[in-house]
């Protein structure tokens, strides 16, 4: 049960400040199930009470779960001072909610970025002992080898003695490969293919879980996802 003050719930699912709402609530335009409230520190369970503004009741979201498109260019991050950020790409309601990127997702790298402010789900993305796939295209400057498909079965390890767990490297084309891996290491897939001398030219992430980038979704455009469709 989440017991919460009526002046914090309204201020959590709204854009009004704290004193704009202490004022609604003194002047009775504040009702919780239908009966009105003129205590801004009335305390209500934010998970059962039907709170309404005016008479228009308030929709309760505890979380958030948004699928963003990310381009080239923006940081995968909340804040940063010389660089815009996934978050800086969202309008105001969602800022306010201390939304921030489950993942990363190189500056340089698009596609599939997911944006909440649920820590738990974001770690159960994430956390390596959760083994979630995230499946990737990607672009080389060089032919796609069997000596790298077989390496990335076997298991990468990088130049700083890193061990990766075994990945699927799939051919596309000459020069694409599909690569699905289950743990994210800082920048892991430039460093698998620099294993092979290969360098990468592109990099976009297509799928999570069991989610793919909604192909509607142009870049930077995010849209809300339950989080059921990316974990079973
Ligand atoms: N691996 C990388 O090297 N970069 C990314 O952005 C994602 C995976």
């Amino acid at each position: 049960m989440g017991m919460i003050r009526l002046d914090k719930y309204i201020s959590s699912q709204t854009l009004f400040s704290r004193s704009e709402i202490r004022k609604m609530i003194f002047k009775g335009q504040v009702k919780v199930d239908g009966v009105c409230i003129l205590k801004p520190d009335f305390k209500i369970d934010e998970n059962t009470v039907k709170v309404s503004l005016d008479d228009r009741e308030i929709n309760f979201e505890k979380y958030v779960y948004l699928v963003m498109n990310k381009p080239k260019g923006i940081l995968s991050a909340t804040t940063d001072k010389n660089s815009k950020t996934a978050v800086d790409l969202l309008p105001e309601e969602y800022k306010k909610r201390n939304i921030f990127p489950a993942g990363r997702l190189d500056k340089d790298s698009t596609g599939m970025l997911i944006l909440t402010d649920d820590g738990d789900f974001a770690h159960r993305i994430t956390g390596p002992k959760h083994h979630i796939e995230k499946a990737y295209i990607v672009t080389l400057d060089t032919l796609v080898t069997d000596e790298m498909i077989d390496g990335f079965r076997k298991g990468v390890t990088l130049v700083s003695g890193e061990e990766c767990s075994p990945a699927v490297c799939e051919k596309i084309s000459d020069k694409v490969a599909r690569v699905i891996l289950t743990e994210g290491k800082y920048h892991q897939i430039k460093r698998m293919f620099g294993i092979f001398d290969a360098g990468v030219e592109e990099l976009h992430r297509e799928r999570i879980g069991k989610m793919l980038l909604p192909s509607d979704l142009k870049e930077g455009e995010y849209c809300k996802i339950l989080p059921e469709n990316l974990l079973d």
